[in-house]
């Protein structure tokens, strides 16, 4: 990533320039973790302002989305949002969804985390809203056990990550016990114009092929109806796991460490293991489980 100040990347996003592009190293393809998450962060607040402008277009797409969730999602199933962003998806969704499922939800940017929360105790399904657990982690890096979510869910999250499509996609298996519902850009499908855009902004390629290589069967691709931009078409990847984990055990689901994968235990204002020797702080009940966050702590 370019080292630029931040007030000169705020003064840059004021004036509606394209940040991912103005920090991306020069001649890079892709976009690192860190211009992801600054991207992201400034713009905080913007989709939940631009969703109340007009709530038609939103709720159309939350019921196409729930939907098709709704045929996948069995009650006392776990759920994670990957990449949610401002809860506004995963709030108009929880409408759709069967009752007692437990809700994880997680993205790189805190703000969005923050605007989305206060968002979600207005629009999200109160039930869910009240169980939901949110935590700040990155998609290569998921601070959860192997087969521990029974659905793992994405929307446009993947999208910014191309040249990490396999690690990514491989972790997310790793997380889920069944399956996978994907609703991500198709660069395969997409116009000519479209594709250089998604060029331009380092979006996602190849899909289908990275999640046959992470293990993962390709068991339904289709487009969505409801297309925010005509030069991003979102398509639904329904994604099977190959060895679908046999326990049927309703057991807790439990942060790890990203540094060390030990256990964490949580101890109300901060999440710590004695093995792995680091503590994860929390901001406004959201666990920060990035390995950048971990801070040394042998002793409690
Ligand atoms: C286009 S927004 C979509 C947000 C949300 N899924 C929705 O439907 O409104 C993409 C989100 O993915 C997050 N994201 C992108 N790459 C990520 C990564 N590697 N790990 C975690 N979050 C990521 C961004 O921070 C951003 O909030």
């Amino acid at each position: 990533m370019k080292t630029l100040n931040l007030d000169a990347i705020r003064a840059a996003y004021d004036r509606g320039e394209n940040i991912t592009e103005l920090l991306r190293d020069k001649d890079a393809s892709y976009n690192s973790i860190e211009v992801i998450e600054v991207a992201y962060d400034l713009q905080a607040g913007t989709y939940v302002n631009g969703l109340l402008k007009d709530k038609s277009v939103f709720e159309k797409r939350a019921g196409e989305i729930g939907e098709i969730l709704a045929s996948h999602v069995s009650s006392l199933d776990t759920f994670l949002d990957c990449g949610a962003g401002e809860l506004t998806t995963l709030s108009g969704v929880s409408h759709y969804l069967p009752v007692n499922i437990k809700m994880f939800a997680f993205d790189l940017s805190i703000s969005r985390l923050n605007a989305g929360l206060r968002f979600a105790s207005r629009a999200m399904r109160y039930d869910l809203f009240n169980s939901l657990v949110s935590f700040s982690a990155s998609m290569d890096n998921v601070p959860l056990h192997d087969n521990s979510i029974d659905v793992v869910f994405t929307n446009h999250a993947i999208e910014p990550n191309y040249g990490r499509e396999l690690p990514i996609l491989k972790e997310l298996l790793r997380v889920s016990r069944k399956k996978m519902l994907l609703f991500e850009p198709s660069f395969e499908d997409n116009s000519e114009e479209g594709q250089s855009r998604m060029k331009k902004l380092g979006y996602v390629r190849n899909l289908p092929k990275w999640i046959e290589m992470a293990g993962g069967e390709l068991v339904d691709k289709f487009p969505l109806n409801c297309v925010a931009n005509k030069l991003n078409p979102t398509y639904c990847y329904v994604v099977e796991k190959k060895d679908v984990s046999s326990s049927f055990e309703l057991s807790e689901v439990n942060f790890r460490c990203p540094l060390s994968n030990a256990e964490l235990k949580d101890r109300g204002s901060y999440l710590w293991s004695k093995e792995g020797a680091h503590a994860y702080p929390k901001i406004n009940n959201i666990s920060l489980l990035r390995s950048k966050d971990a801070i040394l702590m042998f002793h409690e």
